[in-house]
């Protein structure tokens, strides 16, 4: 369906029905999608300590090369954070006392009495996890909140002959996930907030776009007038197809004039509250000898930064209801993400 005019108007006029705020914490449906926690190639030798929805995690790889195992980063002995710990002959070893575990959290060894029966409880609390698009994905909720609401999104460009993979970076916001995924959607702000790299503020006025809700969340269709791109001068024009996978995963699907496929998978994963991180991989369809991968993150480096030295400065809360902003023409996509979430959190909507 794709949404007309009549239709935003009414968006701005029906009754909200649904919280003001969105404060992740007080709705349990949000254990129930993947979240990238880091890129795979993060989790090597020793374990490593990532945090999402509030929940201190340990990634590590019980068998070098081998799939990771996830686990709350707490003992179940004095509650050290296991992250201190290292993998030893396929078990992780806990800092204090060097408890063991294997691959999927058994208790294995207690070495100060080996032969003496384990405890109950001594286990590990697992994490549901996965490994693609080079990155580890986690689900917190269990069995029985009823495990995943959603598959991980299909990215047909990965793997696929002609693109190439440009890992980049991880990066961390001051804000909250939905603040972070409104700014992706969001494009008003790129002529000033990105006018030193591939924004101007002197060429702000944005042309129509398609916005279609999807089962799976919307998509939007634009042409945007860039100044730059990676590792270049000049002003071109990108053809965008931006998928926004709710609740926090992008895919941005740009072409230029001369043909060149570049792809942004944004990976937005919430750390709490108020707190979030992006994992970002790019996919394109030149070579590395055409534009080397160091020019595209040095490039993308910067323009998040504009980003989070703006975002980190907003109210920590995300407002829902309408009433509490004001809403212009070029906040079509914020205002069906704002009404997404309602519904998400009010039990109106689920990934079809
Ligand atoms: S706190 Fe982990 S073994 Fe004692
Ligand atoms: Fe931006």
């Amino acid at each position: 369906m794709t949404i007309t005019e009549t239709e935003q108007t009414a968006t701005r006029e029906t009754t909200h029905h649904g919280p003001d705020h969105l404060v992740l914490s007080e709705h349990p449906v949000f254990r129930r999608f993947w979240y990238a926690a880091c890129f795979s190639d993060a989790v090597t030798d020793g374990p490593v300590q990532r945090t999402v929805l509030g929940r201190e995690l340990v990634v590590w790889r019980p068998v070098p090369g081998g799939p990771v195992s996830v686990a709350w980063n707490r003992c179940a002995h004095r509650d050290a954070p296991l992250s201190m710990g290292w993998v030893k002959d396929c078990h992780l070893v806990c800092p204090y006392h060097g408890w063991e575990w294997d691959a999927q959290g058994h208790t294995q060894r207690i070495p100060q009495f080996p032969t003496a029966p384990h405890p109950t409880k001594s286990g590990l609390t697992m994490v549901r996890a996965q490994e693609r698009y080079g990155m580890v994905w986690v689900c917190l909720a269990g069995e029985d909140e009823g495990g995943p609401l959603a598959d991980l999104p299909e990215v047909p460009e990965w793997g696929a002959p002609g693109w190439r993979t440009v890992p980049e970076k991880q990066w961390d916001f001051d804000c909250t996930a939905m603040h972070l995924v409104e700014n992706n959607v969001d494009p008003g702000h790129v002529a000033f907030v990105h006018k030193n790299t591939f924004g101007n503020p002197d060429n702000a006025e944005l042309t129509e776009a398609e916005l279609e809700r999807t089962p799976y969340g919307f998509v939007t269709r634009s042409e945007v007038p860039v100044e730059a791109r990676p590792g270049e001068t000049g002003s071109t024009v990108r053809s965008t197809v931006s998928q926004v996978h709710l609740p926090f995963f992008m895919a941005l699907h740009i072409t230029y004039p001369d043909g060149l496929g570049h792809v942004m998978l944004k990976a937005i994963t919430p750390v709490d509250d108020e707190r979030c991180t992006i994992i970002q991989t790019v996919l394109r369809t030149d070579r590395e000898e055409d534009r080397p991968a160091a020019d595209i993150v040095a490039f993308d480096d910067v323009v998040e930064q504009e980003d989070a030295d703006l975002l980190n400065r907003l109210p920590a809360a995300f407002p829902l209801a309408p009433r509490l902003n004001a809403h212009a023409k070029a906040d079509r996509n914020s205002l069906l993400l704002r009404r997404m979430y309602t519904e998400l959190v009010t039990g109106r909507w689920s990934p079809g």
